[in-house]
């Protein structure tokens, strides 16, 4: 029995190793990557570019090595594979699941999607510097039907009811286009109901605020003092993060070495002040996830959306509250000094939550930011259901963006070409962003239950309970779950988008006054 045992055990611990051996080199291909965003000279590209190809090849041999999928069997197979504990059975899973989807890809259309991948975003960039999208059309055709045999072949690997639904699963594991388009169309009701009482307002926000010329040296004090808040250490002997500046802010490492990145705009310090906050809100996730893990599978998080989610909660839920509001104030006073002087709280508050229908995703705030989102699902699945040639994509976007936006897109560039994710074949993705939004509409209003003094706590600058919460509701997690179990676990309810549409409503109502 004894003996059993330890085979069994040794079977796992050889599974492991493989994994080991694999997130390391996927961690060594994050640095690069981030060096190459930060402090690469121009010239340094072709090198780079070598240096990615071969760790990632390595990491695919390691990962795919035949040896690894005797192993499953064997432990598949072991009489007493019922003695593993639930989170060994999880490792195995996840393995499985990535040794699987990585087997059954053809290396010829991994390599071509690569290949194409490259091409499709180089032709993206030139025709939405030209506003050009017959420029791009035909990289973007080949791009799709790239990802449509890869998402044939995993939709078997998966056991999806459709390709697309494999897609997704990538992004967030076991949701269906089914249970997504669901919760998105009550989330569209609601959200276009809050943006008709808010377009009907008499209430006019004053944005000047937002335009203050606020120095870069000021903002990098700014970020400071938010890093400060949010326990995000980059200064001492034992810290584990860093802050540096890149074109687009972006969040990247593992356990004990998280970097964020922001951007300053001289004459927009909002923009750095909340991509802080939101990198920040990633960067707490990666780092508490508990050591234990390390190097397993289950050292992840669950999914983008729940990614996304910690993010949002602190630049949104958070961030934009007016209890943290009138924490930061006084600080952002004592840093900016004249410029900032006789601002009012009411005023700051509102100006960092302006709803304001626009074109741009990325510029979208907490009301509209769905909607962005709906649009980009809805065509997608129209996509990869056969519903939509490529020539007619930018109308039915146009379209949408005016039924839902109510905006008119004058040239495809603002208009469909304005994301870089299709180009680069990141194809169901973006429903994880409008989920993390709903995710935390069900996380707030637990944490609010479970905190006691919820307001006072954020508005006395006191993180240390909310960070407490998210860190042993979810970020202690792991990839222990799915992101609907995990849900399930912490909130007791099956996903629902109406706490998040009841925290609009009541945040916005008193705005906007409806
Ligand atoms: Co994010």
């Amino acid at each position: 029995m004894l003996g059993l045992n330890n085979e069994i055990q040794s079977l796992y611990d050889s599974i492991l190793t493989k994994y080991k051996e694999a997130i390391i080199l996927q961690t060594a291909s994050s640095i690069l990557h981030w060096d190459m965003e930060t402090k690469m000279p121009p010239r340094g590209i072709e090198l780079r570019s070598q240096q990615l190809s071969v760790l990632e090849l390595a990491g695919h041999k390691v990962i795919t090595n035949p040896q690894n999928g005797r192993l499953l069997d064997s432990i598949e197979k072991h009489p007493n594979k019922y003695f593993l504990s639930n989170q060994q059975v999880r490792n195995l899973y996840l393995f499985k699941k990535v040794y699987d989807e990585n087997t059954k890809l053809p290396d010829s259309l991994v390599s071509e999607t690569a290949k194409q991948q490259t091409i499709s975003i180089n032709t993206w960039k030139k025709a939405k510097a030209a506003k050009d999208y017959n420029i791009f059309k035909e990289d973007l055709k080949k791009i799709i039907e790239l990802k449509l045999e890869a998402a044939e072949i995993l939709m078997d690997v998966k056991g999806t009811k459709t390709p697309y639904d494999a897609l997704l699963d990538s992004y967030e594991s076991k949701m269906s286009a089914e249970k997504i388009n669901r919760i998105f169309n009550i989330m569209k009701k609601g959200l276009i109901e809050v943006i008709n009482k808010i377009n009907d307002s008499e209430k006019k926000i004053n944005t000047e605020i937002l335009e203050i010329k606020v120095p870069v040296n000021d903002q990098k004090k700014i970020s400071q003092i938010l890093m400060d808040y949010l326990g995000y250490d980059i200064l001492s002997g034992v810290a584990g993060g860093r802050l540096d500046e890149t074109e687009h802010p972006f969040t990247t490492g593992y356990y004990d070495d998280v970097r964020i990145t922001t951007h300053y705009y001289e004459d927009k310090f909002t923009s750095s002040f909340y991509s802080v906050l939101h990198e920040g809100g990633h960067a707490l996730y990666n780092q508490n996830i508990p050591k234990e893990y390390m190097y397993q599978p289950l050292g992840e998080a669950s999914s983008y959306g729940i990614h996304e989610s910690q993010s949002r909660m602190i630049e949104n839920l958070i961030g934009r509250s007016p209890e943290f509001v009138s924490y930061i104030l006084p600080n952002l006073k004592k840093i900016i000094g004249k410029p900032f002087k006789g601002i009012k709280l009411r005023d700051f508050y509102e100006a960092v939550n302006v709803v304001s229908p626009s074109k741009i995703r990325v510029e979208a705030d907490e009301v509209t930011y769905g909607l962005h989102i709906i649009i980009r699902f809805e065509i997608e699945q129209m996509i990869f259901n056969g519903e939509a040639s490529i020539e007619e994509l930018p109308q039915i976007w146009n379209q949408k963006y005016f039924d839902y936006l109510g905006v008119q897109i004058e040239n495809d560039s603002e208009g469909i070409m304005q994301d870089t994710h299709w180009a680069s074949g990141l194809f169901g993705y973006f429903p994880s962003y409008a989920l993390g939004n709903i995710y935390d509409g069900m996380f707030y209003k637990k944490m609010k239950r479970d905190i006691p003094k919820f307001k006072k706590v954020i508005k006395s600058g006191n993180f240390i309970p909310i960070k407490q919460w998210l860190k042993n509701n979810i970020h202690s997690k792991g990839n222990l779950y799915d992101p609907e179990d995990l849900i399930k676990l912490v909130t007791g309810e099956n996903l629902t988008v109406k706490p998040y549409l009841e925290y609009l409503e009541r945040k916005f109502s008193k705005i906007y006054n409806f």
